[in-house]
């Protein structure tokens, strides 16, 4: 990928997400969308993967037929609310290997804290997609990825659901090699770290916890 950001604008994408900002859409229908969504952005996050060929046998003939190159990708999630982007991309790329990375936002100071860290191993020989569904003040996903670099990770790509502009100019800033895909980029963020118009706490409203 070249661009640092990609919106995906596909009327999907976009109509799907309406959906899901709206504050009276139950968990189970906000989980059931993030799952749709994040199958729609993986297909776009991975429209440049390298193939390689392989025989193969149809029914008819023999052919030269294409086949993903190199290791298995690696899907990386932020915790906690990076799991509802993480099973919709799993059923499109059920190979994928699978890290996590625990991080928690301050609610004072904003800042991330490490609280878990586990990656597939290889990491520098795989394409590494870390997901988060919000990318606000961008704290956390560029601590996350400077963890995941420093685990040898080279190519790596970071899909979210929305995107501030604080958040996405603090990525470039951190790691202008680490193309950023999102299915909106919104307005900007409020006294509190909130996207705005944004759809709430992304987690809380995934796991229903408030
Ligand atoms: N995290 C969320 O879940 N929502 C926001 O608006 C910002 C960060």
């Amino acid at each position: 990928m070249t661009q640092h950001l990609t919106v995906v604008e596909h009327p999907l994408i976009q109509h799907k997400l309406t959906i899901m900002r709206r504050r009276d859409t139950s968990t189970a229908v906000f989980r059931q969308l993030l799952r749709e969504i994040s199958q729609l952005l993986a297909y776009e996050m991975t429209r440049d993967l390298p193939l390689t060929t392989t025989t193969i046998e149809t029914p008819v003939t023999e052919m030269e037929a294409p086949t993903l190159a190199g290791r298995k990708l690696a899907l990386v999630s932020i915790l906690r609310a990076g799991n509802g982007l993480l099973d919709g991309m799993l059923d499109l790329i059920p190979s994928a290997r699978v890290g996590f990375v625990g991080l928690y936002r301050d609610e004072e100071t904003l800042e991330p804290v490490k609280y878990y860290f586990k990656v597939p191993a290889q990491l520098d020989k795989r394409v590494v997609i870390a997901v988060d569904p919000m990318l606000a003040t961008g704290n956390s996903s560029v601590a996350a990825i400077q963890m995941l670099k420093d685990a040898g990770a080279k190519d790596i790509r970071f899909l979210c659901l929305l995107a501030a502009p604080e958040g996405v100019a603090r990525m470039k800033e951190a790691h202008p090699d680490v193309p950023v895909v999102t299915a909106a980029l919104d307005e900007r963020l409020n006294e509190k770290g909130y996207i705005v118009p944004g759809l709430g706490d992304a987690g809380d409203r995934m796991f229903g916890t408030k």
